[in-house]
Formats: C-alpha cells, sequence, structure tokens
C-alpha cells in the first residue's frame, strides 16, 4: 500500500507525516474484507426479551410502622402513596435477590444461562464492598465463562446498567447480557427516622438483553446526566474510604440512608420532566405516542406530576409504589412485571422509562416491547 499513490510526505508537516505513517501502518496491517464489512453491517439494536423479577415474602406494612415510629397510614399514603414494602430476612443480601430474579426470568423464558456473555448488576447495597455482586451472581448461577462489574447509580441503577448492556450487544459482539437491579434497602435503612424508613423496601429484576431481529422492536435512545451537587441531599456517608468504619460512625448512624426529602422531591420531579421531554423531542414525539410509560417508583406525587406534565394519562402510567415502596435499582424491573402482570404492556408497545436517583443520577430511555 505505502508508496503506491501520490507521494503526499512532500506536502505534509513533520506531525502529519507522522500521524499519516500511523495510518499506513494501520491500514496496512487490517484485512480489507473486514473494512468492507464493518462498514456495510446493519447497526445491531439490542431488545429487552425476557423479564424476571424477585420481592422476599416478608412484608412491611404501614400499620406495623406505625408502631415503629410516629407516622400514619393516612400520612403515609397521601404524601408518598406506599401501602406496604417489602423487606429481607436477616442474611439475605442483594446478590441473592438477584439471582432468585434471573431464576423467574428463566422460568418464562428458559436458555441455557452458559450463553451468557456479560453481567451487569445496578445497585447501590452490594454484599459487601467487593468483590462485585456480578461475580457473586456469576458464582451463584455458576456461569462458567463469562464477565460483569456492577454499576451504582441509586434510583437509576437499573436504567444505567441496561443502557451499559445494550452498548454491548449493539457493539455487535455480545449476544446475551443479563442486566439486574437488585437492592436491598432495608441494610442500609434507620427504622428510627420516620421521613426514610416509610420509603424503602428491597426488591430485584433482571431481564435478558440480546440483538433484535429486524423491525422496530427494542433500545431505541436513551438520555442521562450525573449532577454531583445532589450528593448532599441523598447519601450514605459511612463505610467508604472518607469514613471507614468505626464504632463512632455506627454511633453516628453513618451506615444508614441520609435524605433530605424535600430538596431530593424538588429535583426529581423537576429532572423527571426535563429528562422525559428531552428524550421525547429528540425522537420527534410527544407523550401522546408513548403507549407506557415507566418512572422510578419514589413517590406517587412525582411520578403523576411527571405525567401529568407530558399530557400523559393515568392509564398509561404503571404504578405500584403502593405494594413495593422504593426499591432503588429493583423499581424499573418491577414495574415493567407489573405492566405485563396488568395487560397494560404488550409486544410493539412504545415504552419510556425515566429515572431520578442519587448522585444526583438521572436518565430516560426509549423502547418498543419486544415480546
Ligand atoms: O428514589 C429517590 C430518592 N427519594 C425520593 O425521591 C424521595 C423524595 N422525597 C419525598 O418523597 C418526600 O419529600 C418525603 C416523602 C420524604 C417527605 O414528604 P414531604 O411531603 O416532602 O414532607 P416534609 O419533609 O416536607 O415534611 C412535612 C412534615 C414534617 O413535619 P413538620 O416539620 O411540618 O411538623 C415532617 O416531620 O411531615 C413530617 N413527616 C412525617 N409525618 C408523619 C415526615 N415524615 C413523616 C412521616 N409521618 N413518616
Amino acid at each position: 500500500m505505502r508508496g503506491a499513490g501520490p507521494p503526499l510526505k512532500g506536502r505534509l508537516s513533520p506531525q502529519e507525516v507522522i500521524g499519516l505513517d500511523i495510518l499506513i501502518l494501520i491500514v496496512e496491517n487490517t484485512h480489507f474484507s473486514s473494512f468492507r464489512e464493518l462498514s456495510l453491517t446493519k447497526p445491531v439494536r439490542a431488545k429487552i426479551s425476557a423479564l424476571g423479577t424477585y420481592l422476599p415474602p416478608r412484608v412491611l406494612t404501614n400499620a406495623d410502622l406505625e408502631k415503629m415510629v410516629d407516622t400514619t397510614n393516612e400520612w403515609i399514603m397521601e404524601r408518598v402513596g406506599i401501602r406496604e414494602r417489602h423487606i429481607v430476612d436477616k442474611g439475605v443480601a442483594a446478590s441473592d435477590l438477584a439471582v432468585a430474579a434471573v431464576k423467574k426470568l428463566l422460568e418464562s423464558h428458559p436458555f441455557d444461562l452458559q450463553e451468557v456473555d456479560l453481567i451487569v448488576v445496578g445497585t447501590v447495597t452490594p454484599d459487601m464492598m467487593y468483590p462485585s455482586t456480578a461475580c457473586l451472581v456469576q458464582h451463584k448461577l455458576g456461569i462458567e465463562d463469562t464477565w460483569g462489574f456492577d454499576v451504582s447509580a441509586g434510583c437509576s441503577g437499573f436504567l444505567y446498567a441496561l443502557n451499559t448492556g445494550v452498548k454491548f450487544v449493539e457493539s455487535g459482539q455480545y449476544k446475551k447480557v443479563l442486566v439486574i437491579g437488585s437492592d436491598v434497602n432495608s441494610s442500609m435503612t434507620d427504622y428510627t427516622d420516620r421521613a426514610v424508613c416509610i420509603i424503602f423496601g428491597d426488591g430485584a429484576g433482571a431481564v435478558l438483553l440480546e440483538p433484535a431481529e429486524e423491525g422496530e422492536l427494542g433500545i431505541l435512545d436513551h438520555v442521562a446526566q450525573i449532577e454531583g451537587m445532589g450528593g448532599q441531599y441523598l447519601f450514605m456517608p459511612g463505610g467508604g474510604s472518607l469514613h471507614p468504619a468505626t464504632h463512632e460512625t455506627v454511633d453516628q448512624k453513618m451506615h444508614c440512608i441520609h435524605q433530605d426529602g424535600k430538596n431530593v422531591f424538588k429535583y426529581a420531579v423537576k429532572k423527571m420532566v426535563e429528562m422525559t421531554e428531552r428524550i421525547l423531542e429528540k425522537n420527534k414525539l410527544t407523550g401522546k405516542d408513548i403507549d407506557c410509560f415507566i418512572a422510578h417508583q419514589a413517590n406517587r406525587r412525582i411520578i403523576t406530576a411527571t405525567a401529568e406534565r407530558l399530557g400523559m394519562p393515568l392509564e398509561k402510567v404503571i404504578i405500584n409504589i403502593d405494594r413495593y415502596g422504593n426499591t432503588t435499582a429493583g423499581t424499573i424491573p418491577i414495574a415493567m412485571q407489573t405492566a405485563l402482570e396488568e395487560g397494560r404492556l404488550k409486544k410493539g408497545d412504545r415504552v419510556l422509562v425515566a429515572t431520578v436517583g442519587a448522585g444526583f443520577t438521572s436518565g430516560a430511555t426509549l423502547l418498543r416491547w419486544a415480546f
């Protein structure tokens, strides 16, 4: 190749010559047919081809909480919209819920787990600081040759994990990606803090991502943003490298969720609207084009305010916070399951998913449901 073209070198600066030499070397070492293949290959789209969720059997009702803190069922229902949430028994961790969710997925969509190329787990309540929950899940499921990692994005954990998995499928190299959202919020909830303990529950959901066949089904687009100034409003300060565990950090409950509810609420409403409007505009759509709106379940009022702003009737909005509370990275797949069970999500539906979480993290994903 080199030398076959016109003598370019005479017309280039020394820096350009070095750059050109590197380019020529790359071209020389690249098989031309694979270049052609790359440029002619149709872009791969990812689709969710199966779903499984798991909620631990123990239920913590508002009546139970009335006995634990100064609160009432009426206040919780009116201000947040939660009636009950599920809580793990001692010794049950995020990886256990994740594995149970994958087993549920397999019941509805049997396939050989050994084919899984990648496991991405969204969680902020990993079993431990390390190894990652993805490693623990891989081991518990006995998947022999795969890789994986965790994504920490608070309540946006599942959506961020999903969009990460999507990119791997879109690369054309990954055929089966397990994306899991799993959180055991009860492990870091202070059950004497009435503004926090009423909100959170435990739960997990898993989806299988695969390349979509021809057609319009699958994950279409996503937008996301982080704004670290929000860290001060929702955080768990203890146990990391800044405040390693000591008697003092435990006495000060630094290993529990700290939340400035009012500020999180204000941000969540503003950002949920902003992200959903951003993705709709980007795709030249309006709320009326959406068949099913699945938002993070943190407060019923945040979800309905966003739906109202988008001009979306409530029958298109999935709300299950009354039954499960806020399960952080679990909420989106669990809400997808609710939508399927209630017959409000079917193949071909245009679905809008939106989240806001600790960080702050936010995002929205547009997809066409594929099964
Ligand atoms: O997933 C992302 C993370 N989280 C969120 O998105 C949560 C966002 N924030 C919220 O959902 C709401 O801010 C809360 C549910 C946390 C609180 O509701 P609020 O309507 O914003 O209440 P508030 O913080 O403004 O408090 C109003 C009053 C206060 O009493 P005073 O000071 O007016 O006497 C609170 O002490 O309500 C009191 N209060 C409660 N009363 C009964 C707070 N929690 C409770 C409670 N029961 N559980």
